[in-house]
Parts: C-alpha cells; structure tokens; sequence
C-alpha cells in the first residue's frame, strides 16, 4: 500500500515537474511568423536553428501562407486582439503603413541605438519610404522586390528573336508566332504568364502595364486619377492578352497567383513570364524544366514610353504586444546581419535591403543580375503609402479583375473602381494627409 502511494507521489512530482517545464519553455519561445514558397520556409528553418545555436532564445516558426493578403489577415487576428504571439513577423511594404497606424508595432529606435546599429547599410529610399512611420522606425528591411520578365532564351534564339522584347507589341508577336510553333509539340504551350487572380499581386501587374503606358494610381491633394487613356489602354492591353491575342492562359483572372505562375513556367509551358526575383533560383534548381534556359529582362513598355516595376518587398518589425521584445529583436539583428542576409539572397535569391552586399563578389557570380536588379528597386514604382492603402487595393482588385475577366468593359470598372477609393479617401482625408505618414 505505501509502495503504491509512495510510487503515486513520485509520479505526480514528475508530472508537475514535466508539465512547469514544458509551459516554461513555450514561455520561453519567440514566436516568428513567416509564410512563403516552400524552400522558404526551409531555409527559414535552418536560420532559427543558427539563432538557437548561438543565442539561448528559442525561436517558433509560425507557418503563413503565400499570398500576400491572407498573410496579413493572419496577423491582423491575433494583433486586433492584443495577443502575445506572434512576436515578430514579416510584413509587405504594401501594409506595414496600416499595421504602423493601427499601433500594432513597436517603434525599434531605442533597440537599433542600444545596438549601435547602423541604418545607413540599409537602402535610404526604402527605409525612409517604408519603414518610418511618425519620425519612427517600425520596421527594418528583409528584402526587396520589383517585377522582373523571365524568358526563354532558348526558345527566341530558336525562333531567330536575337534579344528580350522591349514594348509590349514585340512581346506579343514573339508570344504568338512562338506559342503558334511550340504548340505542334505541347498545345498546353502559352506565350505570356502573368498574376491576374484577384490579390494584391494583380495590383503590382496593373501598376507596371499602366505605369508603363505613363498612368497608374495618382493620389493628389486628395483625389484618386485612375479612369485616363492611358490606364483604360493598358487594362485593355491585359485584357485582350487573354481574350483577344489568347497568349496568356484562361485561368490567369481565376487562378494566376506568384505560385501558379512560377510553376507554370518552370514546367516548360511559357515563353514569358511576369514575376518577382524569387523565381530565379528556383527556376535554375534541379527538377526545374527551364534550368539554364532562361534570361531576365526588364518588363516591356508601350512604344516611347519607360519599363516600370512596381516596387515590393517584405520587412520585419514586432509586435506591440509581444512579452519577448528584446529577444525579438536580437533575432531581427541576426536575420539582417550580412552573412544571413547574403545567405537569404543566395538560396533564395532574395535581392537584400543592405547595399553593401551588392558588392560581394561571391554574391554577383552567382546571381550576375543582382546588379541590374539594383537599378531596378532603385526606380522602382511605390504603391500609394497610405495606412488604408488595402482597403483602396481591395476595390481596385475586384474592378480590374472584372475587367481582365471580361465581366466588366474597362471603362465602366476603372470609373466605378475610381468613385469607390475616392469614397474611402474622403472618409480618411480628415484625419490622415495623403502621401505623407
Ligand atoms: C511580392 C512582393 C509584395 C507584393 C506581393 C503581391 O511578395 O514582395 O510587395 O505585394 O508580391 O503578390
């Protein structure tokens, strides 16, 4: 009888003591959220276990997903509702205005000056465009984007085109004189993949075709231009390289995401592609259908006129009501060091916020057009910065998708979607300048 209760007590120490230090050491953990491609979150992986390694904080991957939109939605949740977790995260240049201005970041000024870090490694644009918000650091850069063209080298050279199409009339007669060949072979063969389902990525399309047609979203002094010639050609442009030309496949309005249309292209099936630097390493890694077949380009332009990229980028910051800030941010100062950043662009091909890098020689051989992709962020085109900038997006995304579907004749959606942001902007004019954090 003792035996057994003597052997009860013992085993409910145990279970006490098993039980405080499983809690304690998930108390202990520093909650990271990150989505992305799959060999993201690899190397993501392989990164937090360096950290461990070196540090004594534990780091938790919380796995989002692709899309930039659910992605802040995912966070949106558990910040709106002052949760502990996640602690820090990645964030698109597209929304870290509206997290800033909802208060759900820690300004990290006091943390870089503890650190004696210096800013000025960082790309001066992108830091004073994106991550200050009220003379505030919010955020520090992981890496930036801009669209970029893929082609097939192969292919032009077979079919005698001796360089990448500069305007979008070359683009599309190579696309169907190519596409018309390659077909005899494969009929799933397109000329042209690019993000038209209804997302933000849609958004960073519209803005380089129309941008580079001289139009885009202007913001100024409180009104929205959006229904001119030159954005109404340019979405009839996207639209007729579905419906008309038929170079761009049917499911580019329902389904074309960064993914879909990074694989599409790497299965063999297109000659052009419209994505971000990303796409690169994974286009040249085994298994890939287009390893060493392919360039990259600058994105075409309507004749006389400037090839535009729209300016992305994902950057990390923490959350206002994380209980662990000092240890996340002595992870944000290990992932923005210069051999994880150099490590990030390598396998990932990330192009990094840290312009010291782009003179690593070890770097530029194995991604010769970092340097080119330089000058691209440096010209790169913003969205409007504006902390409501997703509710505009969000209405621009279902009339330009209407558009490109053929639901909607241009005109009409580029006039509604027009009448509808300026609503929202009236409704913030009061209270927030236009243009300006
Ligand atoms: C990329 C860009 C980001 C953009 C998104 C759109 O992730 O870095 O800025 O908003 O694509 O899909």
């Amino acid at each position: 009888m003792i035996k057994i209760k003597t052997i009860l007590f013992i085993l409910l120490i145990l279970l006490i003591f098993l039980f405080s230090s499983c809690s304690k050491k998930e108390s202990n953990v520093v909650y990271f959220a990150v989505g992305g491609a799959p060999n993201e979150i690899e190397l993501w992986e392989e990164i937090v276990k360096e950290f461990e390694l070196k540090t004594d904080i534990k780091v938790g991957i919380l796995r989002q997903p692709t899309d930039t939109d659910q992605r802040r939605q995912g966070l949106v949740v558990p910040l709106k509702s002052k949760k502990k977790d996640p602690d820090v995260f990645l964030m698109d240049v597209a929304w870290i205005a509206q997290f800033a201005a909802s208060n759900y970041l820690e300004p990290l000024d006091s943390y870089i000056r503890e650190n004696n870090l210096d800013l000025n490694v960082f790309f001066s644009n992108v830091v004073n465009l994106v991550d200050k918000y009220n003379d505030k650091i919010i955020a520090l850069p992981i890496y930036v984007d801009g669209g970029v063209l893929y082609y097939r080298k192969d292919l032009l050279k077979k079919y005698g085109y001796l360089k990448p199409p500069q305007t979008w009339e070359e683009l599309l007669r190579y696309s169907l004189k190519i596409q018309e060949e390659e077909r005899k072979n494969n009929p799933n063969f397109y000329g042209f993949v690019w993000q038209g389902a209804q997302y933000e990525g849609l958004i960073c399309n519209f803005l380089e075709v129309s941008g580079s047609n001289n139009g885009g979203i202007v913001i100024s002094n409180g009104r929205i231009s959006l229904n001119t010639k030159e954005n109404r050609e340019a979405l009839q442009f996207m639209h007729d390289l579905i419906h008309k030309y038929k170079v761009s496949p049917p499911n580019t309005f329902t389904e074309m995401k960064e993914e879909e249309v990074r694989m599409f292209f790497e299965q063999g099936n297109a000659l052009f592609e419209r994505n971000w630097p990303y796409a690169w390493t994974l286009h040249q890694s085994e298994g890939s259908k287009v390893k060493d077949k392919i360039g990259i380009a600058p994105l075409p332009h309507f004749p006389g006129k400037k090839s535009i990229s729209t300016l992305g980028g994902w950057h990390i910051g923490i959350s206002k009501y994380s209980d662990k800030k000092h240890e996340s941010f002595e992870f944000i100062k290990f992932v923005i060091s210069y051999p994880i950043q150099k490590k990030l662009a390598i396998e990932l091909g990330w192009n990094p916020g840290r312009k010291d890098l782009y003179e690593d020689k070890e770097l530029l051989e194995s991604l010769p057009h970092f340097l080119y992709l330089r000058q691209v962020f440096e010209n790169a085109y913003p969205r409007p910065n504006l902390p409501y900038y997703t509710q505009i997006s969000e209405i621009l995304q279902k009339y330009i998708n209407s558009a490109i579907s053929g639901k909607m004749n241009v005109n009409t959606a580029l006039k509604k979607a027009e009448k509808e942001v300026q609503k929202i902007i009236d409704r913030y004019n009061g209270c927030i300048k236009i243009g300006k954090k």
